[in-house]
């Protein structure tokens, strides 16, 4: 369309001189069908901001068949001919402002054409009405598989993707929104996601169960689960609304993992006293009886593998791991996902802190461990700053992201080191931030000009010296070189 600008020029006397409207042609182009990650060019897409998603599926365990409609909110961010919708599934029907739209697939986008374009800063909604087999969409290229069946309904999680198997998104996390997700499935089963559930109905053979999570979440931390479940609500000690739902099962794993989800407010609790006050308005965590093959932190309820009690062991680690990045991660969350280290060490540290508060194992005797690997060990040549596309969840990022952060503590003392974190978790609570926010903020809280410390640190695929500038404390003895360890159980 044409539109018209007045254009404002200034005299040499500094006169604002107006001059008459001049003809301006911006014709509306189509938003990025990707929104500018370097990792996972077309993930999320450009032109617009999704403020909520209001998404109601339905589920049939036996025929493994979901049906949607989904009534997303957002804004556009320029004058816009088409947009694009990160889409697995099959749309039927979409409409943008109450209007039919014609669409287009190309691999996973679903490119929306509404019958007249949008106006920047406008806020339009659209409606998608859809259907398919979730546990038969798979994206070529990558070997996530977000949608898990289990024997009694499915799962939805995922990361670094997840929405497109249940609904059409911006799935990146740079783009936050509300939810509100209604599910139904047969009144035998449970159905959870994330927030609080609003209502549950029953009509006929089946139940709709809705959850609303109404503070900024990312798509990849909304998840959804069906199935046959022991769910438990009430309140923790500190007043937070929980639901924890754990698969009937009779082998010791749920047992193990109903004793520890219990634990979760207790968790919290204390993650609360570590790093400032909890993001979110309600907490728990679901244990399907499914193999999802690890644990994710799906935003105020985490979703975790059986495998991490396997033989009915004791594991209050992974919870306290999944519920740290509820701080680190969910609230304030990547800006690209090469800033996974921001994530996946300070929650990975965060399981140092409790083991060193509880009787266990000091941050420190778990960084010397750490450190007494060979400098010729595959473990120091990755760069955990940068670690590469599919290489985000490597081990480095977790246990070396773990040592940065006890380094860091060595370097500038636990005073300044517990400013530094909860001045990080309010300046970028529920937004996005970059390793790079990390190291100014850290230096300027700490006075000190630590970039080189992070350097060597994040950004070089090295074992570094231990030297005190490098946050080793004084006439430190590394331990005789040990072999790695294996782990014999999934990565959180
Ligand atoms: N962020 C999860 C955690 O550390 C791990 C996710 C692993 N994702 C995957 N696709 N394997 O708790
Ligand atoms: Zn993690």
């Amino acid at each position: 369309m044409l539109r018209t600008k007045f254009l404002l020029t200034t005299a040499m006397t500094s006169a604002a001189v107006l001059l008459a409207p001049v003809a301006v042609t911006a014709a509306p182009t189509p938003g990025a069908p990707g929104i500018g990650d370097p990792y996972y060019p077309t993930y999320g897409n450009g032109g617009y901001d999704v403020k909520s998603y209001d998404i109601g599926v339905r589920y049939q365990p036996d025929s493994k068949k979901l049906t949607g409609t989904t009534t997303l909110v957002a804004t556009a961010t320029q004058d816009l001919s088409s947009f694009d919708l990160d889409f697995g599934l099959t749309a039927s029907k979409v409409t943008v402002d109450g209007r039919p739209a014609q669409t287009r697939t190309d691999g996973f986008e679903l490119i929306v054409t509404p019958s007249r374009p949008l106006h920047r800063h406008a806020p339009f909604v659209v409606t998608v009405e859809y259907s398919g087999t979730p546990s038969k969409v798979t994206i070529p290229g990558t070997t996530s598989t977000p949608w898990v069946t289990t024997p009694t309904g499915a799962v939805g999680l995922g990361e670094p993707e997840a929405s497109a198997w249940w609904f059409p998104a911006n799935d990146h996390p740079l783009d936050k929104a509300t939810y509100r997700v209604a599910i139904t499935a047969p009144s035998d089963l449970s159905a959870l996601s994330n927030g609080n559930l609003v209502s549950k109905q029953t009509t006929g053979a089946d139940t709709t169960w809705t959850w609303v999570e109404k503070l900024p979440q990312a798509t990849y931390l909304a998840f959804m689960a069906i199935g046959r479940y022991d769910v438990l609500s009430g309140r923790s000690a500190s007043g937070l609304p929980y639901t924890t739902a754990v698969a009937q099962g009779t082998s010791p794993e749920y047992t193990a993992a109903k004793k520890n989800l219990a634990q979760t407010g207790e968790v919290v609790d204390w993650l609360s006293k570590q790093w400032g006050r909890y993001p979110f308005d309600a907490i728990g965590g679901v244990v399907p009886d499914g193999e999802i093959g690890y644990a994710l932190e799906d935003q105020t309820r985490p979703v975790y593998d059986t495998a991490f009690w396997r033989g009915g062991r004791d594991n209050i680690s992974v919870v306290v791991h999944e519920n740290a990045h509820q701080w680190f991660g969910d609230s304030v969350s990547v800006h690209h996902w090469r800033d996974m280290w921001l994530n996946e060490g300070f929650a990975s540290f965060s399981e140092w802190l409790w083991s060193e508060q509880h009787a266990g194992k000091t941050g420190q005797q778990e960084f010397d461990a750490l450190y007494a690997k060979p400098a010729n060990d595959s473990f120091w040549s990755m760069v955990i700053g940068e670690p590469g596309a599919h290489h985000e969840f490597d081990g480095p990022v977790y246990d070396r992201g773990a040592m940065v952060a006890q380094a860091l503590r060595n370097r500038v003392g636990d005073a300044t080191f517990f400013r530094i974190i909860r001045s990080w978790v309010v300046k970028h609570r529920y937004g996005n931030a970059r390793i790079e926010d990390f190291v100014a903020l850290a230096s300027k809280v700490a006075k000190q000009d630590l970039r080189h410390f992070f350097q060597v640190w994040l950004f070089t695929g090295e074992k570094p010296a231990p030297t005190v500038e490098n946050g080793f404390p004084p006439d430190y003895k590394p331990a005789a070189p040990k072999a790695a360890q294996q782990r014999s159980l999934p990565r959180r």
